[in-house]
């Protein structure tokens, strides 16, 4: 499957690109075209260090990206995001739009600040063509962690969809991924629940000196 990652130079970005290119082709969006060839350089160069493996990965500007690709991470803090869809809109039509998305502000502790609507997501979803199906994921996995493939990962990701094709083909993408497992959420409006426990993950770990935490159901 082709996966472009908007934003993909960035923390979490370059997490799921390393993962993903052992089973996938990686696209590397980003605003600046020398910017995504460098990064996809880079995880090319880590991923046959670590792994031993030639992957596919390259870079170009996050417009082509969605261009090219079957499934699109939207992978930039909240504040870009509304930037980021205007600037790839004409390439969108009937893929995948995953939304890692969490609006969060530090105002002594980390809080979840969503938009009016409710959720990043259903902001997103607003924003997206008819025919796009976006599904909602990773929200609570640990950039370090998935860029670390020492890390084992032992986590669930909660996955909100209103299109139950899309949420299998996300499903599929987690479990792609060693040590996570997909759980289904609920339909996109669950997505404020799963986003806002993000901020949560963060303040556990500030209080409690701990590291990378994310969720696991048992
Ligand atoms: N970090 C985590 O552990 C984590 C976990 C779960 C979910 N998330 C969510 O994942 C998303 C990405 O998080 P991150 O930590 O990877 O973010 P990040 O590293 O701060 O930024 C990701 C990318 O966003 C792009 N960007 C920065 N400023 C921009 C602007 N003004 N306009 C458009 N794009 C801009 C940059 O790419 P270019 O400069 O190459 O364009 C950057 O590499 C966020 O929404 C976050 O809530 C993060």
């Amino acid at each position: 499957m082709k996966i472009a990652i908007l934003g993909g130079t960035g923390s979490i970005g370059g997490g799921l690109a390393i993962r993903w290119a052992l089973n996938h082709d990686i696209i590397i969006g980003s605003r600046k075209f020398e910017k995504a060839e460098l990064t996809a350089d880079k995880y090319r160069t880590v991923l046959k260090e670590s792994a031993g493996k030639s992957c596919s990965i390259y870079g170009c500007l996050n417009a082509d990206a969605v261009n090219e690709a079957d499934v699109i991470v939207l992978s930039v803090p909240y504040e870009h995001v509304v930037s980021t869809i205007e600037t790839s809109h004409l390439n969108l039509k009937e893929q995948i739009v995953i939304s890692i998305v969490v609006p969060m502000k530090k105002a002594g502790f980390f809080k979840y600040a969503p938009p009016a609507c409710g959720s990043a997501a259903m902001e997103i979803k607003s924003m997206l063509p008819k025919g796009v199906k976006l599904v909602s994921a990773f929200h609570n996995v640990s950039a370090k962690k998935l860029y670390n493939t020492n890390e084992e990962l032992n986590m669930d990701v909660f996955i909100c969809g209103d299109d139950d094709e899309a949420n299998l083909v996300v499903c599929k993408l987690v479990e792609d991924i060693h040590k996570l497992r997909p759980l289904i959420a609920g339909p996109l409006e669950v997505s404020s629940m799963v986003e806002s426990l993000t901020p949560l993950l963060v303040n556990l770990a500030i209080y409690n000196k701990m590291k990378h935490l994310g969720i696991k159901c048992v």
